[in-house]
């Protein structure tokens, strides 16, 4: 069997509870062998300050690596405020610094936002969009993936009760290791 693509999933929020964790948990437990995903985590990431680019923390280097290591980037982020946490957009400046050594340029990309709202986070995953087109990081267009009613979707243990769902994340991933086939990094 073909060596699997290794996906870099970057999570939106820090909330132990997260909604769009357990949908990224979800997702990594019924995509294809083709597929294999990782979540890596950006809570002890500090704030980026250019000052720090040429003394980068532990944290910076160890995110940098996994995300430098992988072949294409999934973000799954909820919403706040119309747009994506800041958490998230520290993340994504953090690997995309110093000038010239962004470890996210030609990874092949994916977005899915999660809200219990009934619009699906829209306005995150777009403004997200902005980010990844400056980035180089082409994200794939469809299926778009704006899951609302995320709190009614998982059961006590976190597991994904809702079919449809289940199944457009099936559908979501099948598509998702074609597009990295399409613009894997040479
Ligand atoms: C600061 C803040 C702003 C929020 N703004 C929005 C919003 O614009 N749209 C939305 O659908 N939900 C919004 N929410 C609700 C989040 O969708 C909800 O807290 C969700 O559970 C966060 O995702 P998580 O479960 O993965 O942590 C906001 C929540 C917070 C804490």
């Amino acid at each position: 069997m073909p060596v699997p693509h290794r996906v870099a999933v970057v999570v939106g929020s820090l909330r132990k509870d997260s909604f769009n964790r357990k949908m990224a948990k979800a997702l990594a437990a019924i995509a294809p062998e083709s597929l294999s995903l990782e979540i890596v985590e950006i809570g002890a990431l500090p704030l980026y300050n250019q000052d720090d680019d040429a003394t980068p923390s532990a944290a910076t280097i160890a995110f940098k690596e996994k995300i430098a290591g992988a072949d294409a980037v999934l973000f799954v982020t909820p919403e706040y405020n119309r747009s994506f946490p800041g958490v998230l957009k520290n993340a994504i400046d953090v690997g995309s610094r110093p000038y010239g050594k962004s470890v996210w340029s030609g990874k092949p990309g994916g977005v899915i936002s999660v809200s219990p709202g009934a619009i699906g986070a829209f306005g995150a995953n777009h403004h997200l969009r902005q980010s990844l087109v400056f980035l180089n990081v082409p994200a794939m267009q469809q299926p778009e993936a704006y899951i609302g009613g995320a709190d009614k979707m998982f059961d006590a243990g976190g597991k994904l009760t809702n079919d449809s769902t289940r199944e457009f994340l099936g559908k979501f991933a099948t598509a998702f290791a074609a597009w990295i086939d399409r613009n894997a990094a040479s």
